[in-house]
């Protein structure tokens, strides 16, 4: 089948992949020219373990094309997906500005009848509204909500083997289109869900609400530990056992990032405000994760006190999580800003974040391509990201190299004991503070 692609970032490139991987036609649409060019040359814009492969794959066999021309791209397409961003605008909502743009300028040029996939988190009614712009086109335009739940950094499996797909129509023969469409990604039984648009809009919003909830959750008691003098690791264990709390998502860290959960949760109190509900336990959620966001600077504060300007810390990992190069509201960019704010130098290292942190802090910082050259000269290490590289470390070098000797860890990666026999101080989430000679 053809398919064409509106917005060509996280979501509509790795869908688009993906799509092109089990045999369609498909054709990815930005704006951003640049972009295109790179992706038609085999350069992946953003790093999304796997995805380049597949890209190159997809393209060399004619599945996969990239445009800037709407109406080229959609031409032969008789489903069209929406996967542009939709970001918080000044007053917390989302800002539809684009996905309107976008609807009105498909109304304007969609010659013969298609469906278009909103695929973008949108407030419940966007889709009815985008229903109501494509009244005024020249054929009939069905519109659907698929909302995405990959996750970056694992967005290959996740769109190829979703946990469900969720798709949300007023009209059977549209929802149809969808289940052949993604059969071959349902082949383990997984499920394929139908139901009104509205409700399928709302999922997304109630899974993104669920997920923040519990790190929100999990944040909050991990700082009651800390106080009480218990220990957030063994408590974890303690809960997870029981099958109605389980494991999952119940890390303590430095808060959550990233470009979804924050914006998601500040469209969710909107949208409650709108219909002058109260939304108590979002607003909490979103509050006690702008406090989590300076835990680790509070933390160095409580170390070195005044003397903390002028000090040089080293941060390794940036990302919002491993495993993708997204540093949209990553607590690790909070971190740096409190610290440039008191003069302090700040060395950093990411596996694959570097250069977008450099667009951003340009030579305010000191960038390092090896997480152990990061700490030269350095007085503590702090640990934002949880990369794989960094769970195992030589701790007596970090011994040698950290003048105050000082591993504050927003992850929760290291066992106190390994850390302290090296001869380091180690802070950590929801945990005593463990030194040398006394864990
Ligand atoms: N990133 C995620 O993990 C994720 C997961 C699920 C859902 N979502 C949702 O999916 C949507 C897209 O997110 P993203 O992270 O892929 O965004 P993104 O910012 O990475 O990509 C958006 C793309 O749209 C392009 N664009 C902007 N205006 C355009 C136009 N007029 N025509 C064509 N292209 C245009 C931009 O150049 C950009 O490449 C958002 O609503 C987001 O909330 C994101």
């Amino acid at each position: 089948m053809n398919i064409a692609i509106i917005g060509t970032g996280y979501v509509g490139l790795v869908s688009g992949t993906c799509l092109a991987e089990s045999g369609n036609q498909v054709c990815c649409i930005d704006i951003d020219q640049g972009k295109i060019d790179r992706l038609r040359n085999g350069i992946i814009p953003i790093y999304e373990p796997g995805l380049e492969e597949l890209v190159r794959h997809n393209s060399k066999e004619g599945r996969l094309t990239f445009t800037t021309d709407l109406a080229e791209g959609i031409k032969d397409a008789p489903i069209i997906f929406i996967a542009v961003g939709t970001p918080q605008s000044m007053n917390g909502s989302a800002d539809l500005g684009t996905l309107f743009h976008v609807a009105k300028l498909l109304a304007k040029t969609i010659e013969t009848p298609k469906i278009v996939a909103i695929k973008s988190t949108v407030p419940v009614g966007t889709n009815a509204k985008v229903a109501e712009i494509f009244k005024g086109a020249k054929c009939r335009i069905d519109t659907a909500s698929n909302p995405e739940f990959l996750k970056e950094g694992a967005a290959i499996a996740d769109f190829s083997k979703p946990d469900r797909v969720v798709v949300g129509v007023r009209d059977s023969h549209v929802g149809e289109a969808f289940h052949n469409l993604y059969r071959p990604f349902l082949r383990t039984e997984r499920p394929f869900l139908v139901m009104s648009p509205e409700s399928a809009e709302m999922t997304k919003y109630v899974a993104n609400a669920m997920l923040a909830t519990k790190i929100s959750f999990i944040n909050e008691m991990a700082n009651i530990c800390e106080s009480v003098k218990a220990d957030i690791n063994d408590v974890r264990k303690g809960i997870g056992h029981d099958e109605r709390i389980g494991f999952q998502f119940l890390f303590p860290g430095a808060g959550y990032g990233g470009s979804c959960f924050p914006k998601d949760i500040r469209a969710v109190i909107h949208m409650a405000r709108d219909y002058n509900l109260p939304s108590l336990l979002m607003g909490a959620v979103d509050e006690v994760n702008e406090q989590q966001k300076s835990v680790l600077f509070n933390k160095l504060k409580q170390h070195f006190g005044d003397s903390l300007a002028n000090k040089t810390i080293a941060i390794w990992g940036l990302s919002f999580k491993p495993r993708t190069d997204d540093i949209r509201e990553a607590p690790a960019l909070s971190l740096i800003r409190d610290l440039l704010k008191i003069n302090c130098t700040v060395r950093v290292h990411d596996p694959v974040a570097l250069n977008n942190v450099r667009e951003i802090f340009g030579d305010k910082l000191n960038y390092s391509t090896r997480p152990m050259e990061t700490v030269e000269g350095a007085h503590a290490l702090v640990i934002c990201t949880e990369w794989k590289e960094f769970q195992n470390p030589d701790f007596s070098q970090l011994a040698l190299k950290l003048s105050d000797k000082l591993i504050v860890d927003g992850r929760n990666l290291y066992n106190p004991d390994a850390v302290t026999l090296a001869g380091l101080t180690y802070d950590s989430i929801g945990r005593a503070k463990a030194t040398p000679g006394r864990t």
